[in-house]
């Protein structure tokens, strides 16, 4: 009988597919000393810890032997409701029952991914992109085809053209306050994708976990208020509202894709936690999230200009960066001859860092950009990273 001494090699799924650089950077950044721009971390101190406790005892208390229970896939019935409602309020009417509770939007891309790609499949995503959907949208064996930006928008007719020679099955886009750019698509912009969409018959994935950190400029409307069909589906997440420890995200589905993306959390997970759902429809309900979320926007705000003012000191002549309405980061792009990845080096020296911008592109990296978050540190704290980064970049 022979005996096999070597260990099964890893699934096929993982040929390629590339750890995230921003999670393996986190460990470094958060080395005792560092300003880290590089994490989009919420600021600890704008956690509203009281009301968390207090909605977790209230759950805890009154109802214990159901919120330490299994619960159903599609998550607490009060917490659906309570997430239909922030979208039906603002001009996307939804039902709880469209609301799939999962756990962190990450969940929900995964799931999406399973649910509608098979390998092969071609998925359309912005350049650059959120790394950790293109992990999802790697896994489940698509084949990634960047579209090409123009100005703080995508291109529509590179965008028709790549519809028409690729047949996708879907467009993923975080189209307000975009992870890393931090840029917002138009209306006119959407409207055109969603038309794309329909023409071409693929969905369009919008990840939208920062549209409620705006602190100027007027909303724009979701691209699932502009389909008549159930051509977009949306994810949204209670991460950067609330607390990204709780884990709680959702997906807002349709007849269609909902059974499949049951049947895939069922094979995840079961279910999002029961004691977290609840506690955080009872935090809901109590009014604390909007009173939050305005201290959060002030707070925020301050912050972005800050490092707004800050940078023109900061960077390399030459440099230019975009003016984000809200969310968390913001985009730079240096002068031609220098890389990001390589400044990194001498910036954590300097006990400060960034995430270059390279690993965001899904084919052709630009090597001279960079992503900075806004969010983390008060503003004094702000303009010492900004005095480091100075330093880091005196080239
Ligand atoms: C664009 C985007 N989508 C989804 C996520 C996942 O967030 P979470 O799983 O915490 O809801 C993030 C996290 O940073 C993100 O930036």
């Amino acid at each position: 009988m022979s005996i096999v001494t070597s260990t099964p090699a890893l699934s096929r799924r993982f040929d390629g597919v590339r750890s995230s650089i921003v999670r393996d950077l986190l460990a470094l950044t958060e080395r005792p000393g560092v300003i880290s721009f590089a994490g989009g971390m919420p600021a600890p101190e704008l956690f509203d810890a009281a009301g968390a406790r207090a909605s977790f005892d209230a759950v805890l208390a009154t109802a214990p032997g159901k919120v330490l229970q299994y619960s159903p896939t599609e998550g607490n019935a009060d917490l659906r409701a309570a997430i239909a409602d922030r979208y039906s309020v603002r001009g996307l009417p939804t039902r709880p029952e469209d609301i799939l509770v999962t756990t962190g939007s990450q969940q929900g891309l995964s799931l999406l991914s399973m649910a509608l790609v098979d390998a092969g499949d071609v998925v359309l995503v912005e350049s650059p992109s959120y790394l950790a959907a293109l992990q999802c949208f790697a896994l489940a064996g698509a084949t990634l085809v960047e579209v090409p930006s123009a100005g703080e928008g995508i291109d529509a007719e590179a965008l028709a053209q790549l519809a028409e020679r690729h047949q996708p099955k879907a467009l993923y886009t975080v189209p307000t306050f975009h992870n890393p750019t931090g840029r917002t698509l138009s209306s006119e912009n959407r409207q055109q994708m969603v038309d794309l969409a329909q023409r071409f018959g693929f969905r369009v994935i919008e990840d939208d976990p920062y549209a409620e950190l705006r602190y100027s400029g007027a909303p724009v409307p979701s691209m699932a208020t502009m389909s008549a069909t159930d051509q977009v589906v949306c994810t949204g997440s209670f991460s950067k509202i609330l607390a990204p420890g709780l884990r709680l995200g959702w997906v807002r589905t349709d007849p269609t894709t909902k059974p499949a993306l049951v049947v895939a959390k069922q094979a995840a997970d079961l279910h999002t936690s029961t004691v977290d759902q609840a506690a955080a429809a009872h935090y809901l309900a109590s009014g604390r999230l909007e009173a939050n979320l305005t201290r959060c926007r002030t707070e925020y705000g301050r912050r972005r200009d800050t490092m707004l003012a800050g940078l023109p000191r900061a960077l390399p002549a030459g440099s230019s960066w975009n003016h984000p309405d809200g969310g968390m980061f913001l985009w730079v792009t240096l002068p031609p001859e220098l890389d990001a990845s390589q400044l990194l080096a001498a910036a954590i020296d300097h006990q400060v860092a960034f995430v270059p911008g390279a690993p965001f592109f899904a084919r052709s990296p630009r090597t001279n950009t960079m992503r900075l978050s806004f969010i983390t540190y008060p503003p004094d704290v702000i303009t010492e990273g900004l005095n480091r980064l100075a330093a880091a970049l005196r080239l």
